[in-house]
């Protein structure tokens, strides 16, 4: 059934389509019947992941950038992914860069974005979730993450003071808070991955989070979430910070690569998708190698089936989270990874 809806979606700009299915998803999700006649439809199997002193019912979540002001939690919970995580959200409301700015490559299975992080900013974000939190049923619950970067104002010299507020507004209402440094259309925000940037902004939101006084339980990580096109010698150097200073780190976000693609695409931004495999899961696997096999990792970056999220577990990931695969895969999306977990382990366990 998607196929059809989605022929008539791909026929329009990628971000109207985008706003359009945002604006049905919170329609239905407000009708409580429909709600639960969506979560019984799309129901994912069960395997569950202990991490963080959290619950996840599943280790498939939907990644940043889908829900950018988390106004679609109950219906992306209804839709069976184990995990949501919100923005990127800024410390002041932004409009980010002029449209066009979201690309579809559908030969690739591919999207180009350099929306800049258009976003209504942490005090907006922080009010839908307290509301949220007040109206949500215990059966819907599952662990929320929030993601946050800086303005395209700040000067990189004031990051740290930036990241450090919207903690304060966002961190108390989150399961978790993941700190973006990685996203390739904010100048300057990749610098923000050298120890000697990325150490101030640790030590100011731990401070932060130690003082702090939160909604639920679990034990508040925060994650850090990294590019694809870091080098083997700055893998290696993040890697012993976020082991000192984070507890845990998602990898990856959109590549500055064209790599993967049959043809040259003059559209600049981050490139997500189909061609990110690869290389996104050669970072998860080089991270699980420096850090040992307790250290927990989110992998994202090209999966669109079973064997997608299978590769990246295999490779060293906890949970796992996608973006352009939902796009293209459509509403089954999770509940189908889900579905397909649970045979690809029965397969491996019956060839052992
Ligand atoms: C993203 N992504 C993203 N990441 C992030 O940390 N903050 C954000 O605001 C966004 N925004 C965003 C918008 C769009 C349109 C896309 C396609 C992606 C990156 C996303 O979370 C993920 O890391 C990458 O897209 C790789 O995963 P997929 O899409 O290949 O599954």
């Amino acid at each position: 059934m998607y196929s059809v809806l989605r022929r008539a979606l791909f026929r329009l700009d990628p971000e109207d389509a985008h706003d359009i299915a945002t604006a049905q998803m919170m329609r239905l999700q407000d009708i409580a019947m429909v709600r639960r006649l969506i979560a019984r439809a799309f129901r994912s199997r069960e395997h569950p992941v202990e991490l963080w002193g959290l619950r996840f019912p599943n280790p498939v979540g939907i990644a940043a950038g889908f829900d950018k002001n988390a106004r679609m939690v109950p219906m992306l919970s209804a839709l069976g992914f184990g995990f949501i995580e919100v923005g990127t959200v800024t410390l002041r409301p932004q409009a980010g860069n002029p449209r066009p700015r979201m690309f579809r490559l559908a030969e690739s299975q591919a999207l180009i974005n350099r929306l800049g992080f258009n976003n209504e900013g942490a005090e907006a974000v922080a009010a839908r979730l307290r509301a949220l939190w007040s109206s949500m049923s215990p059966e819907g619950w599952r662990p929320l993450l929030v993601n946050i970067g800086k303005n395209r104002d700040v000067m990189i010299e004031d990051a740290a003071k930036s990241y450090e507020e919207s903690y304060r507004l966002l961190g108390p209402l989150a399961d978790g808070v993941v700190l973006n440094v990685s996203s390739p259309n904010t100048p300057g925000l990749r610098d923000l991955q050298s120890p000697e940037q990325l150490r101030p902004i640790l030590e100011l939101v731990r401070e932060v989070r130690r003082k702090s006084e939160f909604l639920r339980g679990g034990e508040h990580p925060i994650l850090v979430k990294i590019a694809p096109d870091l080098d083997a010698a700055q893998l290696a150097e993040i890697a012993g910070l976020c082991r000192e200073l984070a507890d845990g780190i998602i990898a990856t976000n959109t590549t500055l690569s064209r790599d993967g693609l049959p043809s040259p695409v003059a559209e600049a931004g981050g490139l997500s998708g189909r061609p990110l495999f690869e290389r996104s899961t050669d970072v998860l696997r080089t991270l699980r190698g420096l850090l040992g096999p307790d250290y927990p990792l989110i992998g994202v970056g090209g999966i669109f089936s079973a064997q997608d999220a299978i590769a990246k577990i295999s490779a060293g990931a906890n949970l796992v989270q996608a973006y352009t695969g939902f796009v293209y895969e459509g509403p089954g999306f999770a509940s189908r990874i889900n579905a397909g977990l649970k045979n690809l382990e029965s397969r491996i366990q019956n060839s052992e």
